[in-house]
């Protein structure tokens, strides 16, 4: 029994149905169809201008590969397991098509650096991709921070009441985390946009090929330097879904924010409508399932990370078979980032910030005690000594279970002498963070200037 493989030459018997049903992966990586086809252009293209292919060949090979992308892209294309992955699919269709012609596309390629390739410029058009989004979301941001830049609200640590700030300064942070992120991306699509074609199997191969040419053809911004490290290492692919991962995990902290200002017991939001759905037992419930889910599907992303990083790290140079498990997780990871993404720049211009509810919980936390502590520090206490006094004024007032501000001047002398009529501009929210106005902090006029600069 002989085999009928493109590869079957060597073998006495055909594969197991067992074996084929756990090594194919074209169920998976017929993704990369598109990247499969203009990398095969672009080689056989190379090897007829360094007269490897005759002309003849270059031109039914491309037209074919023309032919073949149609028939994908319109649904008409039967892909086969039994022929185990989008290269070989897409080779036997093409040889099926154009005949002879078609066997000579492989010359001075191996499926190793094929799929390098492939899987390179697969993450370069998702990085492209991710960065239109995150732009579509730090603007978003943007401008939610510029609509709320007075709106009162506490600035927490510990999840307890801390200073107040303004809802638009906490927007504007939530933009610096993902404008990072943004910057992560750029950085790994840097790396991952060199060109491996040329390094074969492992070691280069035998014909003049222009290694260079194929690389400018295909949009990579040189080739890679080392063929059995080309062939072997997904490291641009831990890159992508490692600044994939931090992202998620920057969404995953906005998410848990949502959804406790969204609950009644702070109220500080409304999510709208659209983005929530009801309990089917309970009909008062409105639910944050979008900021739930992006919190969960963190969880994935990080996985996803996680099995690449395993993926590698037993792996010796250079190509090994173990390297097929990268696409699931790689493409899992893409597409539940960019879902993500999508969703809430769609959402962010969507909340309904309640100004009334966040500025008396802002209140409520006594949190212009350390303001009350400068206050006396400009008055000439030391501090330490100030951040006594004020301890002890704010114990008196939970006892009492009043606001600093409410306070009778009276009663705020017997504290420290120093304490005069003009204590209650700096005892007011509004004081608070209006007296922040550096570059970097809450004050509105600075968080109006900082969306505005963002803007340009
Ligand atoms: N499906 C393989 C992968 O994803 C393609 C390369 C296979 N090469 C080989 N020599 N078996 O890595």
């Amino acid at each position: 029994m002989s085999n009928a493989k493109l590869w079957g030459g060597r073998f006495a018997e055909s594969t197991s149905e067992a074996v084929e049903a756990f090594s194919e992966s074209v169920s998976f990586d017929a993704r990369l169809w598109r990247q499969d086809i203009a990398g095969s252009k672009a080689h056989a293209r190379m090897l007829g201008r360094v007269g490897v292919l005759k002309e003849a060949d270059v031109s039914a090979i491309c037209d074919g590969l023309d032919g073949i992308a149609a028939d994908i892209e319109s649904g008409n294309f039967v892909w086969d397991t039994a022929l185990e992955d989008v290269h070989m699919n897409i080779e036997s269709a093409l040889t099926e098509r154009i005949g002879e012609a078609g066997k000579r596309l492989h010359t001075g390629r191996s499926r190793n650096d094929q799929i390098a390739t492939d899987v390179r410029l697969y993450v370069r058009e998702a990085i492209d991709a991710l960065c239109a989004d995150i732009d579509r979301l730090a603007e978003a941001l943007r401008a939610l921070a510029e609509r709320e830049a007075d709106a009162i609200m506490p600035g927490f640590t510990h999840l307890q009441v801390a200073q107040p700030v303004t809802f638009g300064h906490h927007m504007l942070a939530w933009r610096e985390q993902i404008l990072r992120d943004r910057e992560r991306f750029t950085d790994a699509r840097r790396r991952a946009n060199r060109c491996p074609l040329g390094s074969a199997a492992l070691a280069g191969t035998v014909y003049p090929i222009d290694r260079e040419w194929v690389a400018a053809e295909l949009g990579f911004d040189g080739v890679t330097a080392n063929s059995l490290d080309a062939v072997s290492d997904r490291d641009f692919a831990i890159d992508f879904v490692a600044a994939a991962s931090q992202l998620m995990v920057h969404l995953s902290r906005w998410s848990e924010e949502l959804i406790l200002w969204s609950t009644p017991m702070f109220g500080f939001v409304q999510l709208p409508d659209r983005f929530c759905t009801g309990s089917s037992i309970m009909p008062q419930k409105k639910n944050p399932d979008v900021p739930e889910l992006v919190r969960g599907k963190t969880a994935r992303v990080t996985g996803d990370l996680m099995s690449l990083l395993m993926l590698m790290k037993g792996q010796p140079l250079a190509y090994n078979r173990d390297n097929q498990e990268d696409k699931e997780p790689l493409f899992d990871a893409h597409d539940t980032v960019s879902a993500c993404v999508r969703l809430y720049a769609e959402l962010v211009p969507a909340l309904a910030v309640n100004r009334d509810i966040c500025r008396a919980a802002a209140i409520e936390g006594y949190s212009t005690a350390t303001d009350l502590a400068d206050y006396l520090v400009r008055k000439g206490l030391a501090f330490r000594d100030a951040h006594h006094v004020v301890g002890s004024v704010v114990g008196q007032a939970v006892k009492q279970g009043i606001d600093l501000a409410a306070m009778p001047l009276a009663t705020l002398r017997g504290y420290s002498e120093h304490i005069d009529e003009d204590v209650f501009e700096v005892l007011t929210v509004e004081g608070s963070v209006a007296a922040r106005d550096h570059v970097g902090g809450t004050a509105p006029a600075r968080v109006r200037a900082a969306a505005r600069d963002a803007k340009r």
